[in-house]
């Protein structure tokens, strides 16, 4: 029989790793966890009540009081904060550009990793997002650390938005990945940091399917 494995995906914004931790799951039939949206949603439910995104204290707190929840659907994994959806309303600019300040918090994060803990102690999981390998799902029988250069990450993000129909820039999504990049990398608690016993992928010049072969190929050695 094969083993329901941990599979950890880690990487700066806008690397990819939404993309190719959702199709993981789905070949292998495991739950896909973006974590990243979790401090999203957070940060949404902050800004619409008016917190201090600098105090921590507060923001844990909050998070003490908030259920969060991911749901798989036809149209992807919906985003449930005390039980109403807002899978579009945490992709807004707002929420992009403030998630970073409320995620360097080391308290609210303590609290973030238990909750991702209890996800994926059964196995048959795929989670993603900047701390997973290091602080989530630390045994992990994969971790992988997927990056790409600034300029790509931003022009995909770009495609990207473009299809969705959401007008932006490049220029500006260089700016604001770079910043994001930095803030995510720096901060104290936590950092965006390459596991030890992660695989590091360079995704500049690989397609989807390219750097999903791979990861799969990854995956079934770790299974039995
Ligand atoms: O993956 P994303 O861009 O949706 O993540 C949003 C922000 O959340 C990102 O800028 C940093 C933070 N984050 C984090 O600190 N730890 C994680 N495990 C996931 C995301």
């Amino acid at each position: 029989m094969t083993k329901r494995i941990q599979v950890a995906i880690d990487g700066p914004a806008a690397a990819g790793k939404s993309t190719i931790a959702k199709k993981t799951a789905e070949l292998l039939g495991y739950t896909y966890v973006d974590t990243g949206a979790m401090y999203r949603a957070i940060t949404y439910k902050a800004i619409r009540l008016n917190i201090d995104l600098q105090d921590g204290e507060k923001l844990t707190k909050l998070l003490h009081d908030t259920t969060i929840d991911l749901k798989p659907s036809e149209n992807g994994q919906l985003v449930f904060l005390d039980n109403v959806e807002v899978t579009e309303e945490i992709r807004s600019k707002e929420v992009t550009s403030s998630v970073s300040a409320v995620s360097a918090h080391a308290d609210l994060r303590e609290e973030m990793v238990e909750r991702q803990v209890d996800m994926g102690k059964n196995g048959g999981i795929v989670m993603d997002g900047r701390d997973i390998g290091t602080h989530v799902l630390t045994n992990a029988e994969l971790k992988v650390f997927m990056s790409a250069s600034v300029e790509e990450r931003a022009k995909r993000r770009y495609l990207e938005n473009q299809k969705r129909g959401i007008p932006s820039s490049l220029e500006e999504l260089i700016e604001e990945i770079a910043l994001r990049d930095k803030l995510d990398s720096e901060r104290e608690a936590s950092p965006l940091t390459q596991a030890r016993d992660a695989i590091y992928i360079d995704t500049t010049s690989l397609s989807i399917e390219e750097v999903s072969a791979q990861i799969m190929q990854l995956a079934k050695e770790r299974m039995v």
